[in-house]
């Protein structure tokens, strides 16, 4: 008899951050969704799904074109300038991308020409003449009653009146399948505000979309009409599928695509949960799997843009609060979906409160006793210890929250259990006990809290959890564990050694 053997896929998860316009430097509503995606990426390597986590830079369009020539480059040039600055940030903050794409990249040009000829050999593309409102800012057209007292309805700026000869692709055909596709995919869109957020454009009527330019020739050329480029918002939504192989790599594109979690700004929801999907459905490819939708990070109540004094720049705050102050920072305290106000003094808190007080504290106390009481060697935990049923609740926890895309609601759990074997130490007073077994037993369980902590905050404080784990003399890296065998209790083994070293998180004045 044959037996049929399965083999067990692991699953995948494929991450994108929206790729960002190379008119702008880095800023930290930027580096806002960047770590977010991040940090996702990195509870999902945990989980030992095998992960690729796309971000890059947005490079066409006339907004770079005209930042370029403001800067006295060509927009080749100031295009490289800019996305090198990107590249950069994120390197300072830790993003474990897989891969950095460039819309000025071949590849990302043939795979935008291989879809939107597919979408006009489909019958969704067709030539007209367009006049409109145009926001050189948003790189979008809005209709009279869109403007606000003439003006841009997000920029506030004014607005320019263009008229071209355009390609356009038929949106009003995609009102009911797309009607349709939210009904079949009630999840698709998170959380569920945005979702009816994005039912509610849909229910208002769609009109057909201009995509390609004739004013301009920065941009990726319409395959079947050389006079036009294609306008920069119908090129750059592309990048997604061009980084898993869209038109070049049919096996890697059907592997990946289904798995594709967005991650987005309110600001670009239209594009990415009304005209990206349609789009896909016109080039005959199913529409994203997950899009997560965040608010703004809003400075004294106003959002952080180029133009606004209030811009706060990532190194700056990496320079007082460091790379992991500032993930922490962004991730715990400002939850994804609604609108939040960041504030330095804020900043100031959670540092101290999460990062110096509770952990930083816990790993200097236990290793003190520890230094002076055992020899500096760390005990075993206690198997019955009432820590162990906090850790198996945290962990539920943290993974739920995980899985949803709240980071926000993860490290707040996770902290939970940071914030119990502080409160078991101070009840058992470990300091004051002499060596023996139930020294052993209250510092075994602080130690096996530090371990399972520094996995599980492994995704917002790699470098701090690696830097635990190495202190409470554990060998390899937190982000090598796999969850959630590796958060079960009991997995510290006790007799090795512990370093006290100097503060993790040395308080910071306000
Ligand atoms: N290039 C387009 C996106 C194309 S994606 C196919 C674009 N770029 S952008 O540089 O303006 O960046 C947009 C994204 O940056 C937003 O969607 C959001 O994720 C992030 N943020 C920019 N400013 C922000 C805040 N003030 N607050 C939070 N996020 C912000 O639009």
């Amino acid at each position: 008899m044959t037996q049929t053997s399965r083999v067990r896929a692991v699953p995948r998860f494929y991450v994108t951050t929206p790729i960002y316009y190379v008119n702008d430097v880095p800023h930290i509503g930027h580096a806002y969704t960047t770590v977010t995606a991040d940090a996702v990426a990195r509870w999902h390597r945990l989980l030992g799904d095998d992960v690729y986590f796309l971000t890059g830079t947005d490079e066409h369009g006339l907004k770079v074109a005209r930042a370029a020539d403001e800067a006295g480059r060509t927009p080749g040039e100031h295009a490289d300038a800019t996305s090198e600055r990107f590249r950069e940030a994120w390197e300072l903050l830790d993003i474990s991308h897989d891969d950095f794409i460039r819309t000025t990249e071949p590849r990302h040009h043939q795979a935008v020409q291989r879809f939107l000829q597919r979408v006009y050999d489909n019958g969704w593309i067709e030539k007209g003449t367009y006049a409109g409102w145009y926001c050189v800012a948003c790189e979008a057209y809005y209709a009279e009653s869109d403007l606000v007292d003439g003006n841009c309805p997000i920029h506030g700026r004014p607005v320019e009146w263009l008229e071209e000869d355009n390609y356009f692709f038929k949106l009003s055909a995609f009102e009911q399948p797309l009607l349709d596709w939210y009904e079949s995919h009630p999840e698709a869109v998170q959380p569920e505000g945005k979702r009816n957020e994005a039912l509610g454009i849909i229910r208002q009527g769609l009109d057909d979309v201009s995509i390609s330019r004739t004013s301009i020739d920065w941009g990726v050329p319409v395959p079947w009409d050389s006079q036009h480029v294609f306008y920069v918002w119908y090129d750059a939504l592309i990048n997604y599928v061009t980084a898993v192989g869209y038109g070049a790599d049919p096996e890697r594109f059907e592997v990946w695509w289904p798995t594709v979690h967005h991650l987005i700004g309110k600001d670009i929801l239209r594009f990415h949960c009304v005209y990206w999907p349609a789009m896909l459905l016109a080039a005959g490819v199913e529409p994203p799997h997950r899009i997560h939708v965040h608010g703004f990070l809003l400075v004294g109540g106003e959002k952080m843009s180029k133009t606004s004094l209030n811009q706060i720049v990532p190194a700056d705050l990496v320079d007082d609060f460091g790379v992991d102050g500032f993930r922490h920072h962004f991730l715990r305290d400002q939850p994804f979906g609604p609108d939040g106000d960041f504030s330095y003094e804020g900043m100031v808190n959670r540092f101290n409160t999460d990062l110096a007080n509770n952990l930083g504290n816990l790993l200097s106390r236990v290793a003190t006793v520890v230094t002076k009481k055992c020899d500096g060697i760390g005990p075993q935990p206690d198997p019955d210890s009432p820590l162990a049923s906090v850790a198996r609740e945290v962990y539920e926890t943290t993974a739920a929250a995980w899985a949803e895309v709240q980071p926000s609601r993860a490290l707040d759990a996770t902290w939970r259990l940071i914030r119990d074997a502080n409160a078991h130490l101070e009840t058992n007073e470990p300091w004051k006990l002499e060596p023996g077994p139930q020294l052993d037993a209250v510092l075994g369980d602080a130690l096996e809290v530090l371990r399972i902590v520094a996995i599980l905050a492994t995704p917002a404080i790699p470098g701090t959890a690696a830097e635990i784990w190495r202190r409470i003399g554990l060998s390899g890296s937190p982000a090598d564990a796999r969850l959630p065998g590796a958060a079960a209790w009991g997995g510290y083994p006790g007799g090795v050694a512990v370093e006290k070293g100097t503060a993790l998180f040395p308080r910071i004045s306000s």
